[in-house]
């Protein structure tokens, strides 16, 4: 037992009335990476925030380096060595790289900040992570992964030796997710002990060395990874086995729903042009960055076009803002749920019921309350919603199931196209499934399915075509059935070599 750094016992937690934990425990050794793994809602990052001090538990104890520690507030936590990268991140992002490392602990000399002396410390914490960063830059102008970058340059300048990543790569490339990997080699082979949330179940291979399992709040096991399977650790994780991934159906291709030509939107969207028809669902792959969110924005209004034409149903549509587009029967689930998707301090209920109250609310707009109930409670059904209530603020949800709400509130009506960019990040094995019948459904039902991923597998497994985006212009097609990653890839980096723009 002495080796462990970490050692919970038997942790409870409910949140007005509802258990989160439920006589949880766990323990980690120096040194080594362990997977915290389960279910949206099953209680990880809750666990991960008793750890850190946010929330306070009901019941059991906690042991940092063997000494039991029971007034575990942030600070605490932080002066035993944990430190934690929300899932959410914290960044302050009006201010400095060097300013957010700091933020808190500022140097001050003679009174005054210590401008010059923050930037080298941070600097030198960043170069540690052999991050080549100006510490002087303002955090909202680098990108997602940056951040996290910096969160983690954070955490070690206040010589954290507890490392919680609340899914630290579902906003990564492929090569940052090889630069996060790289730092928790390093973090680990310096004596570190790291705790690793994902639902990208395939990248724990690379760094992990145990999992622990957690369902509906409890502890299930904890395994050395090179013992278990991948199976054994989803049927842990969902109760029961999982038998079809990618649940896709053949359906035949109907007339054409939608087409858009020559759409252009400033830089990241070239020429665009493509048709979705009835009984198919079209899949857009490309890198991260490559403009295929800023398609889709700038189809559904959110973003101003330069130019394009759009038919629905053979008829032009005009689409100046988002309002235009739900008129004409076209709705988008959009990537980023925070900014976009959700309203966290309104509840789940009117979460979903506000962008449909055109047809919950009577013809005085006045709403139908059996209606809107039913409504409800329909859509946290479909896609197993995990919730007290759904009067909770949607921002008390697990992350997966905040995202699961942005899907449901437009799964909710009845639409000619539906566009889902990125529906499965943060969202668990047993959910992603759930998602994929839900698109199943809209395909059988005649509604056209544009489907934004950048997890090829899913793209592969479930669309029909796929089309590819490189520097905001689609650089081929595929048959999904036929393609292979390879090819996706290729198509994904057509332009790579040349000078931007350059290519026609
Ligand atoms: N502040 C809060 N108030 C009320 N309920 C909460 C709060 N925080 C968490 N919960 C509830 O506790 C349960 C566990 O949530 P938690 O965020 O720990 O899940 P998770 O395992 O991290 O899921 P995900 O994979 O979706 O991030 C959920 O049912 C959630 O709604
Ligand atoms: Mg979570």
């Amino acid at each position: 037992m002495g080796d462990h750094i970490v050692e919970m016992n038997h942790i409870s937690k409910a949140f007005s009335g509802v258990k989160a934990l439920d006589d949880v425990s766990f323990n980690l050794k120096a040194g080594e990476v362990m997977a915290l793994l389960g279910e949206n809602g099953a209680g990880k990052s809750t666990l991960m925030k008793v750890l850190s001090g946010v929330y306070t538990r009901d019941a059991g104890t906690v042991l940092i380096d063997g000494q039991p520690v029971d007034d575990l507030t942030p600070a605490r936590a932080q002066s035993l060595g944990v430190a934690m990268i929300h899932q959410e991140l914290n960044m302050c992002t009006h201010l400095s790289i060097a300013e957010n490392i700091f933020l808190g602990r500022e140097i001050t000399r003679h009174g005054a900040l210590a401008d010059a002396e923050m930037n080298r410390l941070a600097r030198e914490a960043l170069s540690r992570l052999n991050i080549d960063l100006d510490p002087a830059t303002v955090v909202g102008d680098i990108s997602v992964s940056k951040q996290q970058m910096v969160e983690i340059a954070k955490a070690l300048s206040v010589n954290a030796r507890i490392l919680v990543m609340d899914e630290p790569t579902s906003a990564l490339t492929a090569r940052e997710i090889e630069d996060l990997f790289a730092i928790i080699r390093k973090l680990k082979a310096e004596g570190h002990g790291i705790i690793y949330i994902s639902h990208r179940l395939d990248e724990l291979r690379h760094i992990v060395d145990r999992v622990t399992i957690m369902r509906d709040g409890r502890f299930i096991t904890s395994m050395n990874f090179a013992d278990t399977t991948m199976d054994e650790i989803v049927s842990h994780m969902v109760g029961r086995e999982i038998k079809e991934k990618f649940p896709r159906i053949d359906s035949r291709r109907g007339r054409k729903i939608f087409e858009v030509k020559h759409l252009n939107a400033g830089k990241p969207v070239r020429n665009v042009g493509f048709s979705v028809y009835e009984g198919e669902i079209l899949g857009i792959a490309g890198l991260m960055g490559a403009g295929r969110t800023e398609i889709t924005r700038a189809i559904f209004g959110v973003d101003a076009k330069d130019s394009g034409e759009l038919t629905l149903d053979d008829t032009p549509v005009v689409i100046r803002s988002p309002m235009d587009a739900i008129r004409a029967g076209i709705v988008l689930a959009p990537e980023d749920r925070k900014k976009d998707g959700l309203c966290t301090r309104l509840s789940i209920r009117e979460n979903i019921s506000l962008p449909n109250l055109d047809w919950i609310a009577d013809r005085l707009g006045v709403v139908r309350g059996r209606t809107e109930q039913q409504t409800v409670a329909k859509a946290v059904a479909d896609l197993s919603i995990r919730l007290a209530s759904p009067e909770m603020n949607a921002g008390n949800l697990s992350g997966g199931n905040q995202q699961k709400v942005v899907v449901a509130k437009w799964l909710a009506r009845t639409s000619r196209l539906v566009i889902f960019d990125e529906p499965t990040r943060g969202i668990d094995v047993a959910a992603k499934v759930e998602i994929y019948h839900l698109m199943n459904r809209l395909k059988q039902d005649g509604i056209g399915v544009v489907f934004v991923s950048s997890e090829m597998p899913e793209l592969l497994g479930m669309a029909d075509r796929i089309i590819v985006v490189c520097e905001g212009r689609i650089t081929g097609e595929l048959d999904a059935r036929t393609a292979t990653q390879n090819q996706i890839l290729e198509l994904a980096v057509a332009f790579d070599d040349k000078t931007n723009g350059a290519a026609a």
